[in-house]
């Protein structure tokens, strides 16, 4: 059995009372399992005054002012100052309880300022590689960066047209001007072509969405899965008669029928080297003559609320 003296090795301890004689016997007994014990007596603003200036590790009261002494000393509850308590004999487990508190909320708050640093840490490292990879889809792409920027604008309003959340919208918005960074393989014999391509070229000219979602895929973010499943999928058809894969209506993620009807309106409202420009509304009417063959219908419907202010 263990001895009483180890109970309080140490402990510092205040008891508190309005007269000596009340608090004596609480004094020694808590003294003589250990404790360093202090006695303190006086009035309520003489108490709370020396316990606020020197502290103990947990303050026994006389049952009569416990629970105003505790009222005065921690107000709101918060566990700031000593735990005040009038059983002696629950002085040990209190003190206990509240040092196990302390520590969790001390190993709390090291662990939010960690991973707050690591979240901070990996959003500007995503952001940076992101414009990196902008750029070179800039120098690359047979259109231009402007033309990379206006499709994620452009899509990001599609996307909140068609009531996505926030969250996605805002990911679309960032992960859409790299929808044809694959065109960095591609050679500027086919790229560059002024006039219409063979069909060996067009071919070459097609492994860009793979070989765009194979450049973003593995990244460890929510943005990267994004952008790979854009690149990957642009280029699908709502009949099933795209590329790469072939898919049809809903089986292509919604983030690259969006952006497909983006890609293909800018494309249509700018001058290549193969052809002239559309005006917006011929180019909007051609958008809304694929409904339901080369887009999803439901993207040109909201489409086709804006069009004419895009
Ligand atoms: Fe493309
Ligand atoms: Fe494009």
């Amino acid at each position: 059995m263990r001895s009483s003296m180890d109970d309080l090795p140490g402990l510092r301890l205040v008891i508190a009372g309005e007269d000596v004689v009340a608090v004596q016997p609480v004094h020694d007994r808590l003294a003589a399992q250990g404790a360093d014990v202090r006695v303190r007596v006086g009035d309520l603003d003489e108490l709370v005054r020396a316990l606020a200036e020197d502290p103990p590790e947990a303050i026994v009261a006389h049952p009569q002012i416990e629970e105003e002494l505790r009222a005065r000393l921690d107000p709101l509850g918060l566990e700031t100052g000593p735990p005040v308590i009038s059983d002696p004999a629950a002085v040990r487990a209190t003190v206990e309880i509240r040092r196990l508190r302390a520590r969790q909320r001390e190993l709390e708050s090291v662990f939010a300022a960690a991973s707050v640093a690591r979240a901070r840490e990996a959003e500007s490292a995503q952001r940076d590689t992101l414009q990196r990879l902008l750029q070179a889809a800039g120098y690359r792409d047979d259109n231009t960066y402007e033309h990379t920027q206006r499709v994620g604008l452009l899509a990001s309003k599609l996307a909140r047209e068609l009531g996505l959340p926030a969250r996605e919208v805002a990911l679309i918005n960032h992960a859409a001007p790299l929808h044809d960074i694959g065109k960095i393989a591609i050679p500027d014999s086919i790229l560059l072509k002024p006039g219409r391509l063979t069909e060996e070229e067009f071919e070459v000219v097609k492994t860009h969405a793979v070989l765009g979602a194979r450049v973003l895929a593995g990244g460890a973010s929510e943005l990267f899965a994004v952008a790979e499943t854009i690149a990957r999928h642009h280029h699908e058809r709502w009949d099933g008669d795209g590329y790469p894969r072939g898919f049809a209506g809903d089986d292509i993620p919604v983030a690259a029928r969006i952006v497909h009807v983006a890609d293909v309106y800018d494309v249509l409202v700018h001058e290549r080297p193969y052809r002239e420009s559309l005006t917006p509304a011929a180019a909007a009417e051609e958008i809304a003559r694929g409904a339901g063959s080369d887009f999803d219908p439901k993207v040109v419907e909201v489409f086709a609320k804006f069009s004419l202010q895009v």
